[in-house]
C-alpha cells in the first residue's frame, strides 16, 4: 500500500485555491496575495543581462551571489537602520522557503510554534512539516498581534513564534511598543521570533518597525522582492538573523535548493540597489484604494479595523455572506482559511485596479445586503 509521511498528512491544500475555482471566469478577484504592477524594468533588464553575459549558467554560491547579498543588507540598514551583514543573509526562492528554513532548523518534534490566528497559511502547514505543533494565538479585536497574548502562550516547550507586520490577512501594522515586546520576550524566555516581513514597504500611516531593531540573537527576519516590487513570480527571498542560526538554515537550503535561482538573483539585486520610486508608487496607489475599500465597506454596513499596511482588509461579515459575493461574481476569502478565530470575517485583497474595487464594492453591499 502507498505510504505517507505523517508530516505530510497532517497538511492539505490551502482551501483558498477552492473558492477561486467556485466563481466564474469573469469575477472580479479581490481574493489573491498578488500585486496587480508589473515588475520594475530595471530588474527585469538586469536578468537579460545576466542571462545573456552567461552569469546565471552556474550555481551561485549557497547563500546567493555577494552583490545581492551585499544589497540586501543596505537596504536593511537604509530603511531599519539595522546593520546586517551579508554573510547572514541567505537568498531563498522566496519568503516561502525562507520560513521553511527558519522552521525546519529551529523546531524539533512536539515543540510548539506560536502562530498568529488568523494568519498567514504557510505557518500552520511549515510548522507541521518541522514536526512542531502549530499554536493559534488570537489577535485583538483590532486585529494585530498581541504580544501579551504570545507571552501567556509560552510554554518550557515553545521554540519560536512568528510575528507578521503589515500583516496577511488582516493589513494591520504592529505598533513600535508591540513590537519591542516582540523583542524583549524573544531575549527573556529565549524563544526565537520568526518576524516575516514580506509587507514591510506597505504602511500608510505609522512607519514599520522590526523586532530585529531591538533583539539580534533571538530575532531571524523574512522578507522578499516578492510583494515589495512585485515580483511574485521570480522566486526571491532572503532570510537573516544571527550567524550561528544562519548557518543552520544554510544546511537545509543547501539541500533543499542549493542556491536561488541566479537570474532572479540579479534581478533582485538591481531592484534591491535601483530606485525605490517604483515601491513609492505601489504604496501610493494601495492607500488610496485603502480609503476606498474603507469607505465602501462602512457603506456597506461592515465593521472593519482600519488596515495601516499590506494590502487586505479583513471585515466581519455576516454568515453566508462570502458564498453571497461569489454568486455575485466577487471572489473574497473567508476568514476561517486563516485560522479559526478568523471566522466571521473575510479576507479582501486590494491589489486590484480601481474600477474594479468600485464594481466589487457595489456587489459586496449588495451582498451584505442579501444576507444581512
Ligand atoms: C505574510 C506572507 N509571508 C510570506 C509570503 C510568501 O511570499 P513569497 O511569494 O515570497 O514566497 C506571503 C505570500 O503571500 C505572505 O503573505
Amino acid at each position: 500500500m502507498t505510504h505517507f509521511s505523517d508530516r505530510v498528512e497532517r497538511i492539505s491544500i490551502s482551501g483558498i485555491r477552492e473558492v477561486f475555482e467556485a466563481a466564474g471566469a469573469d469575477a472580479i478577484n479581490l481574493g489573491l496575495g498578488q500585486p496587480d504592477f508589473p515588475t520594475p524594468d530595471h530588474a527585469k533588464r538586469a536578468a537579460v543581462d545576466a542571462i545573456e553575459a552567461g552569469d546565471t549558467d552556474a550555481y551561485t554560491g549557497n547563500k546567493g551571489v555577494p552583490e545581492l547579498r551585499e544589497a540586501i543588507a543596505a537596504r536593511h540598514e537604509a530603511d531599519l537602520g539595522v546593520s546586517v551583514a551579508p554573510d547572514d543573509v541567505i537568498a531563498t526562492a522566496g519568503g516561502s522557503e525562507a520560513l521553511h528554513l527558519a522552521m525546519e532548523a529551529h523546531v524539533d518534534a512536539g515543540e510548539e510554534v506560536l502562530i498568529p490566528d488568523p494568519g498567514f497559511v504557510a505557518y500552520d502547514a511549515l510548522a507541521k512539516l518541522a514536526g512542531g505543533e502549530p499554536v493559534p494565538v488570537p489577535l485583538r479585536e483590532d486585529l494585530t498581534i498581541d504580544p501579551a497574548a504570545v507571552e501567556d502562550a509560552i510554554t518550557d516547550d515553545t521554540a519560536a513564534f512568528v510575528v507578521n507586520s503589515p500583516g496577511n490577512p488582516t493589513g494591520t501594522v504592529s505598533s513600535e511598543a508591540d513590537v519591542r515586546e516582540f523583542a524583549r520576550i524573544a531575549r527573556e524566555h529565549d524563544v526565537l521570533c520568526v518576524s516575516d516581513e514580506v509587507y514591510a514597504p506597505f504602511v500608510f500611516d505609522g512607519e514599520h518597525r522590526s523586532p530585529l531593531e531591538f533583539e539580534r540573537d533571538n530575532v531571524v527576519v523574512v522578507d522578499a522582492c516578492s510583494k515589495r516590487y512585485s515580483m511574485t513570480g521570480w522566486r526571491l527571498g532572503w532570510v537573516t538573523g544571527a550567524s550561528e542560526r544562519v548557518e543552520r538554515m544554510l544546511r537545509v537550503h543547501q539541500y533543499v535548493q542549493a542556491c536561488a535561482s541566479a537570474p532572479a538573483q540579479f534581478a533582485a539585486e538591481a531592484a534591491l540597489s535601483g530606485p525605490q520610486g517604483v515601491v513609492d508608487e505601489m504604496r501610493e496607489a494601495y492607500e488610496r484604494r485603502r480609503d476606498l475599500v474603507v469607505s465602501g465597506l462602512a457603506d456597506a454596513g461592515l465593521e472593519c479595523p482600519t488596515p495601516q499596511g499590506a494590502f487586505y482588509a479583513m471585515p466581519r461579515v455576516p454568515e453566508g455572506f462570502v458564498d453571497e459575493c461569489i454568486e455575485r461574481g466577487v471572489i473574497v476569502v473567508p476568514g476561517e482559511a486563516f485560522g479559526e478565530h478568523g471566522a466571521g470575517h473575510a479576507r479582501i485583497s486590494y491589489a486590484a485596479g480601481e474600477d474594479d474595487l468600485r464594481d466589487a464594492l457595489d456587489l459586496i453591499a449588495e451582498a451584505a445586503e442579501a444576507v444581512r
